[in-house]
């Protein structure tokens, strides 16, 4: 009788255990953030990191040019990082595990100034994210490859990344980077010592 019920005890716990190794799995999957200042989630989602624009460093600025004789208009790139990763990298020259890059696309707006024809950041067009991952936490996820996790956001939708397959969506166009962690990162001063 006695043991009976303590196997009964013990089973109940044990299923107990399970249901709620199961619920909080499930659930850990939906919301929970593990990693990099809270923009990835436990499967490996990357979310566009919220008020970045105050909250991170400027790294640098781009401004491309647009094609003048289909009347294309001066784009402008700004990128920023979380201020660690910044010390971080002025350290030892490479980014921490966990630093968080975020690209900001602006259509430009070009007008005669004082200082000539200047262009200036209007409407954001979209964000690229990229997260560092020395450790390879998400082997089947097509999102995170070659030490980074890759998103782009459109300006309308900043909740849900359209990325499906970094290595067909981002990669090609960041391979003459290689050399620097497929990171532009000459062209950021703040990363210079
Ligand atoms: C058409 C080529 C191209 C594609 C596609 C592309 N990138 Fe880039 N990316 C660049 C270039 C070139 C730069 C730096 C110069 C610039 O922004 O104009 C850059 C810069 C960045 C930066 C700023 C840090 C750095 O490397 O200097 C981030 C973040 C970024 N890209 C993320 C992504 C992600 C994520 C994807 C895929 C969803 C992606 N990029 C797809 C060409 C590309």
């Amino acid at each position: 009788m006695q043991k009976t019920a303590r196997t009964l005890t013990v089973a109940a716990i044990a299923s107990l255990t399970l249901a709620g190794v199961i619920a909080s799995t499930a659930y850990g999957q939906m919301t929970k953030k593990i990693f990099a200042e809270g923009v990835v989630s436990e499967e490996g989602s990357i979310t566009l990191p919220k008020n970045f624009r105050t909250d991170y460093t400027m790294l640098g600025a781009w401004s491309v040019a647009g094609d003048v004789d289909t009347g294309g208009e001066v784009g402008l790139h700004v990128v920023y990082a979380p201020r660690s990763a910044v010390d971080g990298y002025r350290k030892d020259g490479s980014f921490p595990d966990g630093t968080v890059l975020v690209k900001e696309l602006f259509k430009g707006k070009t007008e005669s100034l004082t200082t000539g024809e200047a262009t200036s950041a209007a409407a954001t067009a979209g964000y690229f994210v990229m997260v560092k991952d020395t450790q390879g936490r998400f082997p089947d996820n097509k999102n995170w490859g070659d030490g980074w996790g890759w998103s782009f956001f459109a300006a309308d939708n900043t909740t849900q990344a359209t990325t499906k397959d970094y290595k067909a969506e981002c990669l090609a166009c960041h391979e003459p980077a290689r050399f620097s962690d497929l990171v532009y990162d000459y062209a950021y001063p703040v990363l210079r010592n």
